[in-house]
């Protein structure tokens, strides 16, 4: 079994033809800015009404913080979006790292269970949500390691950065020695 490839690349994650883009959700699924904002304004307004689709597990909570969901892509070129909610970053003593990790095992389990081939994450908590960047990549690194070993048939995952201080950080987490 070999372990799918990780690439760290700049851009903007709603051109990448993969077979799922990862989308920095918020529990409603409600759609926002970011690259939420990107991504609902690249796939069009069926991806807003298929998250509405998906059940509330409890008031205004489609997909509790840590974990993620699955729609189609629409007009994306992706075929699906799986939709992490990350943590909101709250100086980290309140569970956040593992919630991050748990978005990016999550997101594997799904692409698993799909059998998805290829996957593209964002920098998921690193805008908004104030998590910090190198810490969000070191958390981003171990649990893509950890998950990827597991039988999946992921052969590539992006990290995608938007923006020069999140390539810098994903770099460093990924391409260092
Ligand atoms: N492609 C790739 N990455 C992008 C794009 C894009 N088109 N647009 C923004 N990003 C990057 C940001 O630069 C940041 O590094 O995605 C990362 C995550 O930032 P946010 O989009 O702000 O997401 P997050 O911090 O997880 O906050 C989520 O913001 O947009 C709302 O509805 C969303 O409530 C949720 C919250």
């Amino acid at each position: 079994m070999t372990m799918a490839n990780i690439e760290v690349r700049q851009g903007d994650i709603t051109g990448l033809a993969v077979d799922a883009v990862v989308n920095a959700a918020n529990e409603g699924l409600a759609g926002g800015g970011g690259v939420d904002g990107a991504i609902h304004r690249a796939a069009g307004p069926r991806l807003l009404a298929a998250c509405r689709a998906l059940p509330e597990v409890r008031a205004g909570v489609r997909c509790p913080t840590g974990e993620c969901r699955i729609t189609p892509g629409f007009d994306l070129p992706a075929r699906y979006v799986i939709h992490a909610v990350g943590p909101v970053w709250r100086g980290g003593e309140r569970g956040e790292a593992e919630l991050l990790a748990g978005c990016y095992r999550a997101a594997v389990r799904l692409a698993g269970e799909y059998g998805l081939r290829s996957l593209a994450f964002p920098a998921i908590s690193c805008g908004v949500y104030g998590y910090p960047l190198e810490q969000a990549a070191q958390v981003a690194r171990r649990a893509l390691a950890d998950s990827l070993a597991a039988a999946t048939a992921v052969d590539i995952v992006y990290l995608v950065a938007f923006e020069g201080a999140v390539l810098k950080a994903l770099e460093a987490a990924f391409c260092g020695d």
